[in-house]
């Protein structure tokens, strides 16, 4: 049950896709109190409460212990004590004594989820405007808080299917020769690939829609060319648009009056990669219509694909700050300085990148009035995600498109997907990808990954190893790294062959990963999901951080600590392990509930199907469009038949019928042995362990 309270004069977010009337009785679960502007929502927390939820942010599956930020930020250090990243996904779910229930905070401003953390047994959620509406679940499975929500919230994107390819990127790609040879590098070694991305460095000195003619004398060419060979380019488009005259985006949109301005009337201008930028106010509709709009020689080039970046907006400084940073400097030029005020010349510099007085001195205008962009702030990169999505819809109606964004808000779910930010070349963040998978799923974003490899930091072979191992399972599966990091691409490291073993057994669960992104995506349901989601009454489950489900029937438990040649893992029930090196080489064994020491050496990963369930593997394939589905092999752990529902369709159009692609696999076990029969495909039940 979902109960709708507002509270002040909420601004419309766009979170929500199936409204629920106000209710004006007493809030359940939580006491609210006010205090100047802001509201907090309380509740008592009982010793052994798990809480679920925030989408994309940092530390564990169990949110407990720790306070968090709703605020989109361009932080590139993902560290244990950070408090946001580059989304705010308001959603909060508890589970304990007194049964499960949750709430989603529906500000597009600043709040503070304080879950346990000033004091341990209070969670306390502050809305720091005090304008919002708050959206209490109630129910009797955390699964069945997370689809009323979901139904909610509006059915999920869902990419095509060459969408679950591997993509290879890197920022510093800068001409066609040299995205030409990095595909040559995969084609000849046979690497799996799909996409290639191109980062700023195809556009002319870092302006959107633009492309360096220099480096990229014939880009629709060079589309089709590798078009040919099934690769597609991935170009990035960035939130801020140059400060320059005679650039046809600046010059449109000035005199349109579409960018974001002062109190003063004047353009607000900060700086990103292409220098001093104007931000597009996103929040209007005719503003939307038109920045969707300017995809069109792209997309008319050939391009079916993007990445939308530095949309929290990511400001590096403002004219502003910049001056301010200055003033302080030259009051201070030519003095003995003390430490403390060097420190703080310093901190004059470092702070102007993304602070809070340069994200309160520009407007939107929303419904006729302006309103300051603190006040809305993380929708910016929702927004511009909707306009992109709309630009891509109306240049091809009948083709789904594929569009994943760095920044986000509830709502964009509906519009693409997202990659989980400037993530580092470290071990423990293979954790955090595999730990925010379920709460993305939970609010909603499916198609969503990891830099694969890790972006900041030089990479090591055996981390882009592990890494991979984890990649092979999430929607989005690319590698990217930073300029001027160590290269990492698969090709580059002695081996590489292993690595490529990896990829070849993505390919041939694609088929499956595609049924399962689609099935969740109109059910409403979780790809990925906390173990305390099935194992409510296991406690030990419930705390497992370092493993996740799987669709129905899998369980995933990466290796992420280096030189590790195997992991502990914890069973709640019995299950297959599938112990993968390459997409036609693998072990097969049956395991126990309970605990144990999984063995893998670093080609090897794990795969855990549970007993009862079978899953299909198709023969892999150098790209998407060569996965033969009709032909699958089945792997499973049963003692009696069963069935799966696999989803397949053209994988293109935007309209499709759930129900029109599902074909049910049938499995009977017979004397000791499975046989398995499904319409229109050849499936090979010999694999399946019989006990
Ligand atoms: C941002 C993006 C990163 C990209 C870089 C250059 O840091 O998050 O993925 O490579 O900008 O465009």
């Amino acid at each position: 049950m979902i109960r709708r309270y507002d509270f002040g004069q909420p601004i419309q977010t766009g979170a929500i896709a199936n409204p629920v009337p106000a209710c004006t009785d007493e809030m359940p679960r939580f006491t609210v109190t006010r205090s100047g502007e802001s509201i907090t929502y309380t509740v008592r927390l009982g010793e052994d409460d798990l809480i679920f939820g925030l989408g994309e942010n940092v530390r564990g599956i169990n949110k407990r212990g720790h306070i968090y930020r709703a605020w989109n930020s361009d932080d590139f250090s993902h560290t244990e004590n950070k408090s946001s990243l580059y989304a705010s996904h308001n959603l909060v779910l508890f589970s304990g004594a007194t049964g499960v229930f949750g709430a989603y905070f529906d500000d597009p401003g600043e709040v503070f989820f304080d879950l346990g953390y000033t004091s341990g047994d209070t969670a306390s959620i502050t809305s720091v405007n005090g304008n919002l509406t708050v959206y209490v679940l109630e129910g009797d499975t955390l699964i069945g808080l997370v689809k009323e929500f979901r139904h909610l919230i509006g059915q999920s994107y869902v990419p095509p299917k060459w969408g679950l390819g591997y993509i290879q990127s890197r920022w510093g790609y800068s001409s066609d020769e040299e995205l030409r040879k990095v595909v040559r590098e995969h084609r000849d070694r046979r690497i799996p690939l799909d996409m290639m991305s191109m980062d700023i460095d195809y556009m002319e000195a870092y302006k959107d829609f633009t492309w360096n003619h220099n480096n990229f004398p014939d880009l629709p060419g060079l589309i089709a060319e590798l078009k040919a060979d099934h690769i597609r380019v991935v170009p990035i488009i960035d939130a801020g648009i140059k400060e320059e005259v005679g650039d046809p985006a600046y010059d449109e949109g000035v005199e349109k009056d579409y960018f974001c301005k002062k109190a003063d009337g004047e353009l607000f201008v900060g700086a990103v990669w292409p220098g001093r930028a104007v931000f597009p106010d996103f929040l209007k509709e005719d503003v939307r219509k038109w920045f969707g709009g300017l995809y069109r020689p792209l997309l008319e080039a050939g391009v079916e694909a993007f990445w939308n970046d530095m949309n929290e907006p990511a400001l590096f400084y403002s004219t502003e700050g910049l001056e301010e940073a200055f003033r302080k400097a030259d009051a201070l030029r030519g003095q003995n300085l003390d430490i403390h005020t060097a420190f703080a010349l310093k901190d004059a510099f470092n702070n102007m990148a993304n602070s809070m007085d340069d994200y309160r001195r520009f407007y939107h205008e929303v419904d006729g009035k302006l309103v300051r962009h603190d006040k809305v702030h993380n929708l910016y990169g929702a927004m511009m995600t909707k306009a992109s999505a709309q630009g891509m819809k109306d240049f091809a109606p009948e083709k789904r498109h594929l569009l994943f964004s760095r920044a986000s808000f509830v709502g964009a779910h509906r519009d693409g997907g997202v990659w989980q930010g400037d993530n580092s070349s470290w071990w423990g963040h293979i954790l955090m990808n595999l730990k925010q998978m379920p709460s993305l799923n939970m609010v909603g974003f499916l198609y969503a990954g990891a830099d694969l490899g890790g972006f900041s930091c030089n990479t090591t072979e055996d981390l882009l190893q592990r890494w991979l191992q984890l990649g092979v399972f999430t929607p989005l599966m690319r590698n990217h790294s930073a300029d001027g990091t160590r290269v990492q691409e698969i090709y580059r490291f002695r081996n590489w062959e292993a690595m490529r073993d990896t990829l070849t057994v993505r390919y041939a669960l694609i088929p499956y990963l595609y049924s399962e992104v689609m099935k969740a995506a109109v059910k409403n349901d979780m790809m990925f999901r906390p173990l305390a989601f099935d194992y409510p009454r296991d406690d030990e489950a419930c705390r497992t951080e370092d493993q996740i489900l799987l669709g129905d029937g899998c369980m995933i438990a990466p290796v992420y600590e280096q030189n590790a040649r195997g992991r502990h893992v914890y069973l709640p029930e019995d299950m297959l392990l599938v112990r993968f090196r390459t997409w036609a080489d693998y072990d097969l064994v049956p395991m126990k509930k309970g605990h144990h020491w999984v063995k893998l050496a670093m080609n090897e990963f794990p795969l855990f199907i549970r007993r009862g369930h079978v899953i299909p593997l198709a023969r892999t394939a150098q790209y998407v469009e060569a996965i033969d589905a009709s032909q699958l092999t089945l792997l499973g752990w049963l003692d009696k038949g069963t069935a799966i529902t696999l989803y397949d369709d053209d994988g293109v159009s935007a309209q499709f019928d759930l129900n029109a692609g599902l074909t049910v696999i049938d499995v009977q076990v017979r004397d000791g042995k499975a046989a398995a029969k499904a319409e229109g495909r050849t499936v090979d039940a010999s694999r399946i362990v019989i006990g």
